[in-house]
């Protein structure tokens, strides 16, 4: 029997993309739909924006969008909240008893919050019991950490990483439906989002770092450093991506850790796991949001472009592609999900 779930921010652009996602899905069933008061009591076919292709799927479209309630119906939420709702309202949903599997930064930084890339550190699920409440908080990454964090974990497991300098040019549908002119954003960048950087060098040592049950965790010691622009691209976030790593590598080496990377034992056995989940792209036009953003269903990401920058062959450069509102928010979450399903960590 699939298990009731709530979606929280469901009129949003990630909120879309896990009713997509979610109709059908053979674990988790849509039971009921939160937004804005505005929205209350309107049936959500009615209500939403859609911005999705294809229509509103059949299963949401009836379903009347409820305002936050007090306390949740369902033993799990999908949370695409703006950053001021998931503050207020995922704390006390998860300490009376949900689990809430979110995309907002609110807790991605609490020390008993896992923040999840499941083929990278699923492992790191089991600490969300160590929350002290009833139910639990798991987050996403950053959007655009997700993509780098999948583009180096291949190549750090193999060769040791000591730094990266990363410039990601972000699609505007990452900066949500709220945002609204940005979703108009045309003949024009925004060379800096507030706050991005600071993200992406915060989250990745967490996410490449150790997590060992009963220990403190242990972020990976890895310099980061990010700027990070907005492009007139709908949908897909570009990465130009410098490291140095401890030990030298050949070309065909890193080809190599990138195609042969499944990730965490049974990762690539989840329902919603890609194949393969990295791309190697030798075409030097690639990879290209339109073309491959949506490899693996959005879930796959891209690499290519791969320079040797010094004769040490410990610093290289290359280009990374994910799709932001998939791979980068509600795919993820969904993948996370059926992770922790497979672990029992969702079995009461
Ligand atoms: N866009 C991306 O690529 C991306 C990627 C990773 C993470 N994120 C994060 O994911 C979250 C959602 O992003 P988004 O792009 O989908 O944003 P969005 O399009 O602006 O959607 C925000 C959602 O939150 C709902 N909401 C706002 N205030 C609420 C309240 N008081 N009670 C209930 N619902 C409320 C909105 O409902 P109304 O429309 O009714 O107000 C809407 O459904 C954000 O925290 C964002 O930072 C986004």
């Amino acid at each position: 029997m699939p298990i009731p779930v709530t979606i929280l921010g469901a009129t949003g652009l990630v909120g879309q993309v896990f009713c997509e996602r979610l109709s059908g899905h053979p674990l988790f069933k849509i039971a009921a739909l939160v937004a804005g008061p505005e929205s209350a009591g309107i049936p959500y076919g009615e209500a939403v924006q859609w911005r999705r292709p294809g229509p509103v799927p059949a299963e949401v479209a009836a379903l009347s969008i409820a305002a936050a309630p007090e306390r949740l119906s369902t033993p799990i939420a999908f949370s695409a909240l703006s950053p001021e709702a998931s503050a207020r309202l995922e704390a006390p949903y998860a300490d009376a008893g949900a689990w809430i599997f979110t995309n907002a930064s609110t807790h991605r930084m609490d020390p008993d919050v896992p923040l999840v890339v499941p083929e990278i550190n699923g492992d790191h699920l089991p600490r969300a019991l160590n929350q002290g409440r009833t139910g639990a908080i798991v987050a996403n990454p950053n959007c655009t950490t997700v993509g780098l964090a999948l583009a180096l974990a291949p190549l750090q497991r193999r060769f040791g990483l000591q730094g990266t300098r990363v410039v990601s040019l972000q699609a505007r549908s990452g900066a949500g439906l709220q945002a609204g002119q940005l979703m108009e954003l045309t003949d024009d960048l925004i060379p800096h989002i507030t706050g991005e950087a600071q993200k992406i060098a915060l989250e990745l040592p967490k996410i490449l770092g150790q997590w060992e049950p009963n220990a403190p965790p242990t972020p990976a010691a890895v310099e980061v450093t990010a700027t990070c622009m907005r492009v007139p691209v709908p949908h897909g976030h570009t990465l130009c991506v410098d490291i140095t790593l401890e030990n030298a590598a050949t070309e065909r080496e890193l080809h190599e850790a990138w195609t042969s990377f499944e990730g965490l034992s049974g990762a690539a056995t989840l329902h919603s796991a890609p194949r393969p989940l990295i791309h190697v792209d030798s075409d030097p036009d690639a990879p290209r949001p339109a073309a491959h953003r949506d490899r693996g269903e959005g879930l796959a990401v891209s690499v290519g472009g791969l320079t040797r920058l010094d004769a040490s062959r410990r610093r290289w450069s290359f280009v990374t592609l994910s799709h932001n509102l998939i791979r980068g928010a509600a795919g993820g979450a969904i993948l996370t999900a059926e992770d922790a399903h497979r672990r029992g960590l969702l079995d009461d």
